[in-house]
């Protein structure tokens, strides 16, 4: 089968890591389903596989990709079917041990064996076919192309669980979204505003803050050294009660000054470096709380979906490219020029 991977992991260009090539097409081991995928869309997290730095350590080759929509295709030996083959579906991309504290409580994205797709022993999704775990499958939202759908197991799912299952945010609150460009910042800002609070996003980018104000953003401030006072200003000197953090050290900063004392800090990634100034004597003094955010549960996932349904949420895509236009989409990837989600078209939508 056609498979987009990663050679290896790390060096001074890490894109020349990408390779589209044949590999072996999987068979489903018990427990696990076979999708054909047509959809799949690119995160930053295949970026730093390209650039050895995972999670867990994986063997190379490895097939890239996180987020899948297709067709259930075939099942594992002694594995029930969710649904039945060639049924249009989704897949939530988080893989967990089933077995542990964790898993067998309220929370799996807690799980110590915890993989996502591409990540661990697991293969990704930027291939043909692909295998998930039977229960992960989900039917394909009917409102929703196939590469609309393909938008939601990871960008989705990261920014529903910052808004609604850590920081707990309720219609009427002010958050401030770091970057209006990125995937996961262009779905938090449209969760955020479909479920009623008041939106503040920033960008390096007058045109992304122009494109944000126009989908409905309540505010768009410049990132830098003026952004935590302009966000003051618009909160009457208030601050945020949420900031919803994946940029990183470009940030931080501005993300511990916009913040309304007693208010919380959502850090779901760190694409400009995970190092910042901690600045200490501000947390504790203004008693914020800064809290860690990974990916989603099954049941954020499915509560993801009946959200999408009833708010009418349409996943953002900047484009979908065929395969072989794969490597210019993961360069526009690297140097942050999307606008929204890169999808790559596997095959042809199945209805
Ligand atoms: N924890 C999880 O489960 C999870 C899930 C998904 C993603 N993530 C992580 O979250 C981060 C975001 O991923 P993503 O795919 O949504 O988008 P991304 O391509 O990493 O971009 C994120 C944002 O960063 C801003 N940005 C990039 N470079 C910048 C710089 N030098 N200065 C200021 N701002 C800069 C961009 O804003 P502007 O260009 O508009 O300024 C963009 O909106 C990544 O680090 C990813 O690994 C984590
Ligand atoms: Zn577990």
């Amino acid at each position: 089968m056609r498979a987009i991977y990663a050679t290896r992991g790390g060096g001074d260009d890490p894109l020349a890591n990408l390779e589209i090539g044949e590999r072996p097409v999987p068979d489903p081991p018990p427990g696990f389903a076979r999708v054909r995928v047509t959809a799949s869309s690119l995160n930053r997290h295949d970026l730093w596989t390209l650039q050895g730095v995972t999670g867990e350590p994986i063997t190379f080759p490895r097939i890239l990709g996180c987020d899948v929509a297709g067709t259930v295709d075939a099942y594992g030996p002694q594995t029930p079917e969710t649904f039945p083959p060639g049924t249009p579906v989704v897949a939530h991309s988080l893989i967990t041990c089933g077995r542990c504290e964790a898993c067998l409580g309220p929370d799996e994205t807690l799980c110590q064996h915890f993989a996502i797709l591409s990540d661990g022993p697991y293969e990704g999704t930027l291939a043909e076919y692909t295998l998930v775990p039977a229960a992960n499958l989900f039917l394909l939202p009917p409102q929703f192309t196939d590469a609309e759908a393909a938008c939601l197991p990871t960008a989705y799912l990261t920014a529903f669980r910052m808004l609604f299952g850590r920081a707990r945010v309720r219609p009427g609150d002010t958050v401030l979204i770091q970057g209006a460009g990125g995937g996961v910042a262009t779905a938090a800002e449209a969760i955020a505003r479909l479920a009623g609070m008041r939106v503040i996003v920033t960008s390096r980018d007058a045109t992304r803050r122009q494109a944000a104000l126009a989908r409905g953003a309540h505010h768009a401030v410049e990132t830098g050294r003026a952004a935590a006072g302009e966000i003051l200003g618009l909160t009457a000197g208030r601050g945020v009660d949420a900031v919803l953090e994946t940029v990183g050290e470009a940030t931080w900063a501005t993300s511990l000054r916009a913040v309304r004392p007693g208010g919380t800090i959502v850090v779901a990634g760190a694409t400009t470096g995970a190092n910042p100034k901690a600045d200490l004597a501000r947390i504790f003094w203004r008693q914020l709380t800064v809290m860690g955010s990974t990916m989603g549960s099954r049941a954020e996932f499915a509560a993801l979906l009946r959200f999408a349904e009833v708010s009418g949420l349409t996943p953002m895509v900047d484009s979908v490219v065929p395969m072989d236009q794969a490597p210019a989409a993961f360069r526009r990837l690297a140097e942050g020029t999307a606008l929204g989600k890169l999808v790559v078209r596997i095959a042809p939508q199945p209805r």
